[in-house]
């Protein structure tokens, strides 16, 4: 059956802070696959890696959360600043328990967000940090006259203050952040966003840490206590093969985990309606905006790499993840304001692996690249059954149609028709990603195994188009009328 299409029925806008990325201080995330330094043979700008910055560039990356996770609340900011060969040297206790050189820093970071146009998503130290600290750090990245933290910023080197759009007060804070009630982190929350001032007119948009998956008592507590202190509330929700929560291999799995890597991403659907009706409880008009800062799929890390690293293969199998959660936040959009998945680069889910100089593009990028057309779009209501195993988000943007339809089927091709109303089609420009295998994947001896291709396989009629999607893909088609 067709898909009814209502082309002038809009929807939400799907914020573009939903293809959010969350960099932190954990294995190859940061160092090595962000920072290189400024003397490394790698190329680079200013210590950055310059192949980096440019795939990050090319799918839109809105946001980045830096410095963790849990990394951010052991995370204190004084340490990352000034000469780097005066820089402390700690220990990353959660992370494999590492050396971190505090080479890259507030400085850093504001420098990689400038190549890659990205807004500032800032995560604070509740866990360890104290109040006066968080606010110097407000003050230091972000004052324009004469202050203690904002003459130091100029000294060390940056004479204007940078834009912070998003800050978190504490990351987990009722796990690796504090081990906290929601009742004593909410009290907390009101006390430390207090100082987070703003030095601007434009105002810092404060998130207080959320739920852990279905904690959904920790969300009535701190939306009761704190709620109007907020301007939006985390959730964390990994995707993981196993119910047991036993991490499973990213490549080589069977059929069944296909599927139940991709029931637990779909759980997100339900969690986010079921928190969004405790906030609708407190917050009615929707000014708090869901913001999902962590999610993607955690699987078993690759066989000989440090377990604390958290890195893993990324197949045509996280492709669906992505595709799948990127249409429930666009469902969601009234609520759901940003998004970062975990994380950019070598942990997780991620969008790039490197190896030494070597960088791929993982399933998951081409997702985000395949996607981007949806950022900052009107999402358009349809209504009609999808076929099994598929799914798809139809969006609106300067008058073109956006369709990204999944078939996560791994043995049949699926035909997806939509109609219309009033649009006549006459342009269409169709990509699309498709693996061979469940567990197709891109090396660095093969990078291009799973790569987008143009997409023809489509016919249209008037205001009606059918897609034929072959197992395991995910397709975007642009419309014009
Ligand atoms: O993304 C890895 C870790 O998962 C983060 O540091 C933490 O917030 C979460 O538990």
């Amino acid at each position: 059956m067709a898909i009814s299409v209502l082309s002038n029925k809009n929807g939400p806008l799907i914020s573009k802070y939903i293809y959010g990325q969350f960099a932190e201080h954990l294995g190859r995330c940061i160092y090595e696959g962000v920072w290189v330094g400024e003397d490394s043979d790698i190329p680079n700008d200013k210590g950055i890696r310059l192949d980096v910055a440019e795939a990050l560039k090319a799918i839109n990356v809105p946001v980045i959360r830096w410095p963790g996770g849990c990394f951010a609340d052991e995370y204190h900011w004084k340490d990352g600043v000034g000469p780097r060969e005066d820089r402390k040297t700690i220990v990353n206790t959660h992370w494999g328990g590492v050396v971190e050189n505090n080479h890259f820093g507030t400085h850093e970071y504001f420098h990689l967000l400038e190549l890659v146009g990205a807004d500032a998503y800032v995560n604070g130290n509740v866990g360890s940090g104290t109040v006066q600290e968080m606010q110097e750090w407000v003050e230091y990245i972000t004052f324009d006259g004469q202050s203690p933290m904002a003459n130091w910023r100029k000294e060390n080197g940056s004479d204007k203050g940078w834009d912070m759009k998003f800050f978190g007060v504490g990351n987990e804070s009722w796990g690796c952040g504090g081990n906290m009630r929601p009742e004593y982190y909410a009290d907390l929350y009101r006390r430390y966003q207090t100082y987070v001032r703003n030095y601007t007119d434009k105002p810092v948009y404060k998130i207080a840490c959320g739920p852990n998956i279905d904690d959904y008592n920790w969300m009535e507590q701190v939306m009761k206590i704190a709620g109007p202190f907020m301007d939006g509330i985390s959730l964390h929700h990994y995707a993981l093969a196993d119910v047991w929560e036993n991490k499973r291999p990213a490549t080589g799995f069977p059929e069944e985990e296909w599927f139940s890597l991709l029931d637990s991403a779909k759980k997100m659907d339900e969690l986010i309606t079921k928190h969004s009706t405790i906030m609708d409880k407190y917050d009615p008009e929707k000014r708090v905006g869901l913001i999902v800062d962590e999610w993607g799929s955690w699987l078993a890390v690759e066989p000989g790499t440090n377990s604390g690293f958290l890195y893993q293969q990324n197949t045509i199998r996280d492709a669906m993840v992505a595709s799948l959660t990127l249409n429930i936040f666009h469902r969601h959009a009234d609520r759901v304001r940003m998004a970062n998945i975990a994380q950019m680069i070598n942990v997780l889910q991620a969008m790039l692996l490197t190896e030494g100089e070597k960088m791929i593009k993982t399933p998951t990028y081409h997702v985000f690249d395949l996607y981007k057309y949806h950022q900052d779009a009107e999402l358009i209501d349809t209504y009609g059954e999808p076929e099994e195993h598929t799914d798809f988000t139809v969006s609106k943007k300067d008058g073109t149609m956006a369709i990204s339809a999944v078939n996560y089927d791994v043995n049949e091709s699926k035909v997806l028709t939509f109609e219309l109303s009033d649009f006549n089609i006459s342009i269409v420009k169709g990509r699309i990603l498709t693996g061979k295998e469940m567990d197709s994947h891109n090396s660095f001896e093969s990078p291009e195994e799973v790569k987008v291709i143009e997409f023809n396989n489509y016919t249209t009629e008037n205001n009606k188009i059918s897609l034929t999607l072959p197992p395991m893909s995910v397709a975007t088609v642009l419309l014009e009328g």
